[in-house]
């Protein structure tokens, strides 16, 4: 099995976690958890997202939380930007680096961001535009590139179609997002394959929702394509607010103990990871989603 010696692992827990939580997360709590996977050795953690309160107020303090996080060298604190007006937020919360994100389904695109798939790469070209003014660097992310919450199965040609033009629109990576974790290894490698045709694995990214028990199955396939770049969630928070029944993503706890176990390089510390989740678990009452922590005695 050939799979990359070193992964680059994305926490997105206080961002795609907490957007999908049904109370307010107090600021507080936030700013600590962002502070304790910074410390856990996160190469990049999401820490929030710049788009309309109206949407999704849970995210709607994340300028206070950049303001208030410790930031770690070593660790990039990257946040949702939909339009100008959150580039122009995130900018001023020097955030390290931005994401657009599209979807491979038209339908989830107009839940998600109110407008057509084409509609949405008009938007985020003055998005890019501004950014790479600003020299902050762009992700994309594709939506329901393994199946839609309302159109059900995908063309992985119409993932490969939007990862291809946010490429050339100047992302420096583009995040294959299975939001409604429907996605099984064979289909994962299939779409990835199709996206391979026209970005190179290199510049890829995974993001693997649990909601059917897939996702690690489905990493280790994405790691035998050469993809080296793996989002995940601490205890595996969260889900989408506009993909009904769509759990958190893939626990990064049990991401970082199958990378450990398969001797791939993270820098990530385990011990670390797994109290910044007990963490989160507490101060939301609710027992984690990651089964290495569990079987580490977290509740
Ligand atoms: P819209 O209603 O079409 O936009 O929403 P609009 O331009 O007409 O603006 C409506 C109001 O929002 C206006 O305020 C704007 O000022 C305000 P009003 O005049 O009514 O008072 N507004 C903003 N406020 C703050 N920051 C902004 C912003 N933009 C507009 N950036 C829009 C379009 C894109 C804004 C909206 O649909 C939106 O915010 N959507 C975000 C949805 C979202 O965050 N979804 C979850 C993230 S994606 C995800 O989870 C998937 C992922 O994890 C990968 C995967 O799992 O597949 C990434
Ligand atoms: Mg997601």
């Amino acid at each position: 099995m050939r799979i990359p010696a070193r992964v680059r692992m994305v926490e997105v827990g206080p961002r795609d976690g907490l957007q999908n939580e049904k109370t307010m997360v107090p600021t507080a709590v936030k700013v600590e958890l962002v502070d304790r996977l910074s410390a856990a050795g996160l190469p990049v953690v999401e820490a929030g997202s710049f788009v309309s309160p109206k949407w999704v107020p849970q995210m709607a303090d994340s300028a206070e939380v950049m303001q208030a996080i410790a930031r770690r060298p070593g660790t990039r604190y990257a946040v949702l930007t939909p339009n100008l007006k959150g580039l122009e937020g995130a900018l001023e919360a020097r955030a390290d680096e931005v994401a657009v994100f599209g979807a491979a389904s038209e339908s989830f695109s107009r839940k998600n961001i109110n407008c057509s798939i084409a509609e949405s790469l008009e938007r985020f070209a003055p998005v890019m535009e501004r950014a790479r003014a600003a020299g902050v660097p762009v992700r994309g992310y594709v939506s329901c590139v393994l199946g839609c919450p309302y159109e059900g199965e995908i063309a992985p040609a119409a993932v490969a179609g939007v990862a291809a033009r946010l490429m050339e629109m100047g992302c420096y990576e583009v995040s294959l997002g299975d939001t409604i974790g429907t996605g099984t290894p064979g289909k994962a490698q299939a779409m990835i394959a199709a996206v391979a045709e026209r970005v190179p694995p290199e510049k890829l990214a995974v993001h693997f929702h649990d909601t059917y028990g897939q996702a690690l199955a489905n990493i280790l396939a994405a790691l035998e394509m050469g993809v080296a770049v793996v989002d995940s969630s601490v205890a595996g928070l969260g889900g989408c607010p506009y993909a009904k029944g769509a759990s958190g993503n893939v626990a990064s706890e049990d991401v970082l103990y199958m990378l450990n176990g398969l001797g791939v390089e993270t820098g990530v510390d385990l011990d670390a990871l797994i109290a910044a989740g007990a963490f989160i678990g507490e101060a939301l009452g609710r027992p984690t989603a990651s089964k290495v922590a569990r079987a580490r005695g977290c509740a």
